[in-house]
């Protein structure tokens, strides 16, 4: 992962120095509550050890039955404190613990790159029946890209994690892709920032045109994967999924 993830508004409410530290000084109360936030990159980090620990055994299990493992690599971040605040008054929200708890979805986030894109659904569809975590969001950018072509698939879980306190369910963002939307992704991310979000039109044309590039690059691997399964039965490949 380009870590901290690929954020590509997150420019607009830069904070500088100076007023990060108005913020901390801005008063008594506000420091204590910003306090707790020692604690939380401890809290998600937990859940996203418990998540990759349970996706693991998905991969062996998986590997076990159907003989191929679905996900190519796994990586994982948590969101810097700063862009943290700065997601919190981008968007308006109270600068406290339990605001960053309940507002703020993605402090803990994993990317699965998967080979395939039928992949990306059967895990999901695994992840949605699964007792211990709870699917609260998805945001399916495959079937429906973003107008500059990203494609993944958006899904906020809960994971439960017992603490000293007892239970609580953490939120995890997890991306899922295909080695060709992360190839895009990535570049597309390098190549925004080199040219400071003053991207020329044309670029802007040209890495959309780059996405369906990846996109039908993906169709065509999931076809020649239908084609290669099916010589190993007379099934034609059609009704292979
Ligand atoms: P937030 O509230 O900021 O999370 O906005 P959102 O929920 O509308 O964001 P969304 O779920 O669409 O995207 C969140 C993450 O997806 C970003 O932090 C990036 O990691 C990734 N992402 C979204 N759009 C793009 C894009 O156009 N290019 C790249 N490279 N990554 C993107
Ligand atoms: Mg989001």
């Amino acid at each position: 992962m380009n870590t901290p993830k690929e954020e590509p508004n997150d420019s607009k409410a830069q904070l500088t120095l100076v007023e990060l530290r108005e913020l901390w000084d801005s008063g008594e109360e506000k420091l204590r509550e910003l306090g707790h936030l020692k604690q939380l990159p401890m809290m998600y980090q937990l859940a996203l050890d418990e998540l990759k620990n349970r996706i693991k055994l998905i991969q062996t299990e998986w590997q076990h039955k159907c003989g191929y493992n679905p996900i190519e690599h796994i990586k994982t971040r948590i969101k810097e404190p700063k862009s943290i605040i700065q997601k919190l008054q981008r968007k308006g929200f109270p600068l406290t613990g339990d605001s960053i708890f309940e507002n703020i979805h993605d402090i803990a986030g994993m990317r699965i790159v998967c080979a395939f894109v039928k992949d990306i659904y059967s895990l999901l569809e695994h992840l949605e029946h699964r007792e211990d975590l709870k699917v609260l969001e998805i945001k399916d950018y495959i079937a429906n890209p973003k107008p500059n072509g990203y494609q993944s698939l958006h899904v906020i879980v809960a994971v439960p994690l017992v603490l000293l306190e007892g239970q609580r369910w953490i939120k995890v963002e997890i991306q899922l892709r295909t080695l060709a939307m992360d190839f895009w992704a990535s570049m597309e991310h390098i190549l925004f920032y080199k040219y400071d979000k003053q991207v020329p039109p044309h670029v802007v044309k040209e890495l959309t045109e780059a996405a369906q590039a990846a996109d039908a690059l993906d169709k065509k691997m999931l076809r020649l994967r239908k084609e290669i399964l099916a010589l190993g039965d007379n099934t034609p490949a059609e009704t292979l999924s």
